[in-house]
C-alpha cells in the first residue's frame, strides 16, 4: 500500500501504476547482485509508476526514517521505513531504480518458502454451488430483497422477486412451469411465510421451498418444514451456506 501511495503522489496529473508478480532465481543476473541472503529462488512484486521519478541523492535516502521530500503535512517520511523493515524481517530485499522524470520501480524480492503446500489435502474455499434454474425470491425487504438476487444471479440463476406472499402466489399461479424453487421470508406483511406454504400447497404440492428467516428461536425451522418447507436458512446467511441449500433443494427427487 505504501508503494502504492508513493506513486500515486508521483503522479498529481495521472499515470500508469503497474503491480506485477515474478518469479527469480538466484542465478537471474540482476536478482544475483542485489541479493544478500541464501535461498535459492525468490517471488518478485514489482510496483512501478511512470511519475516524476527522483534523482540520486534521494533515492540514496529514501529507506531512512522521517525522510521525505514531499511538503509539511504531506509526508511522513516513514513509508518506505516501514516497507523495508517488513520486507527485512521477511528475509526479503527491496530496490529502487528511477531517474527525474523517467518514473519508478520498486522490487521487493522475497525469499520463496521450501514447505510443501497442502493445496490438495486442503478443502477447496470456494466450490461453487451454480446453477441456470428460474427461483421466485420473496422478501418484504428491499435490501434484503436486492442482496439476494444478486447473490443468486452472479451463481448463474435467473431470478424473479416478489414482496409478499400474496404477491408470490400471484406470480407463482402464472409462472409454476419456470420456478423451480421459492426461497420464501417468513415475517412479512399482507401474507407471511407460514400462510403462503399452506396455500401454496393447495395450488402445487410439490412446490420446492426454501424458508429464509431471522426469526431461528421457537423451532422455525422445524415449523417450516411441518408446513411442507424443503430447508431452512436463518438470516443473515452465510452466501455459500445458502447457495449450497439452494443447490441441495433444487437436486433433490420429487
Ligand atoms: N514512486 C516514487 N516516485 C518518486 N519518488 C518517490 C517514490 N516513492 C518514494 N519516493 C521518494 O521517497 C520519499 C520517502 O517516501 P516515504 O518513506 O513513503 O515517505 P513520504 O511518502 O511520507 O514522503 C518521498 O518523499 C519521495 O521523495
Ligand atoms: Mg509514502
Amino acid at each position: 500500500m505504501n508503494l502504492a501511495v508513493n506513486a500515486r503522489d508521483a503522479m498529481p496529473n495521472g499515470g500508469v501504476l503497474t503491480i506485477r508478480t515474478e518469479n527469480a532465481a538466484r542465478d537471474d543476473a540482476y536478482a544475483n547482485s542485489q541479493l544478500q541472503d541464501e535461498a535459492e529462488n525468490y517471488a518478485i512484486l514489482i510496483v512501478s509508476d511512470n511519475g516524476h521519478g527522483m534523482g540520486k541523492e534521494t533515492q540514496d535516502r529514501i529507506f531512512e526514517p522521517f525522510f521525505t521530500t514531499k511538503e509539511a503535512g504531506k509526508g511522513t517520511g516513514l513509508g518506505l521505513a516501514t516497507v523495508y523493515g517488513i520486507v527485512k524481517q521477511h528475509g526479503g530485499t527491496i530496490t529502487c531504480e528511477s531517474q527525474p522524470g523517467e518514473g519508478t520501480t520498486f522490487r521487493v524480492y522475497l525469499p520463496v518458502g521450501e514447505m510443501e503446500s497442502d493445496r490438495d489435502t486442503a478443502t477447496p474455499l470456494a466450490q461453487p454451488f451454480l446453477g441456470t434454474e428460474t427461483i421466485l425470491l420473496v422478501d418484504d425487504e428491499d435490501p434484503v430483497r436486492d442482496l439476494g438476487k444478486k447473490i443468486l444471479a452472479q451463481s448463474g440463476y435467473t431470478v424473479i422477486t416478489a414482496a409478499n406472499g400474496k404477491e408470490a402466489l400471484e406470480i407463482y399461479q402464472e409462472k409454476r412451469e419456470l420456478v423451480s424453487l421459492i426461497i420464501l421470508d417468513w415475517i412479512m406483511p399482507e401474507m407471511g411465510g407460514k400462510q403462503f406454504l399452506e396455500e401454496i400447497r393447495d395450488i402445487d404440492p410439490k412446490a420446492r421451498v426454501l424458508v429464509v428467516s431471522g426469526l431461528q428461536s421457537g423451532g422455525t425451522a422445524a415449523i417450516t418444514r411441518e408446513h411442507g418447507a424443503r430447508g431452512f436458512v436463518g438470516k443473515p446467511y452465510n452466501v455459500r451456506e445458502f447457495l449450497k441449500s439452494v443447490r441441495e433443494i433444487l437436486d433433490e427427487d420429487d
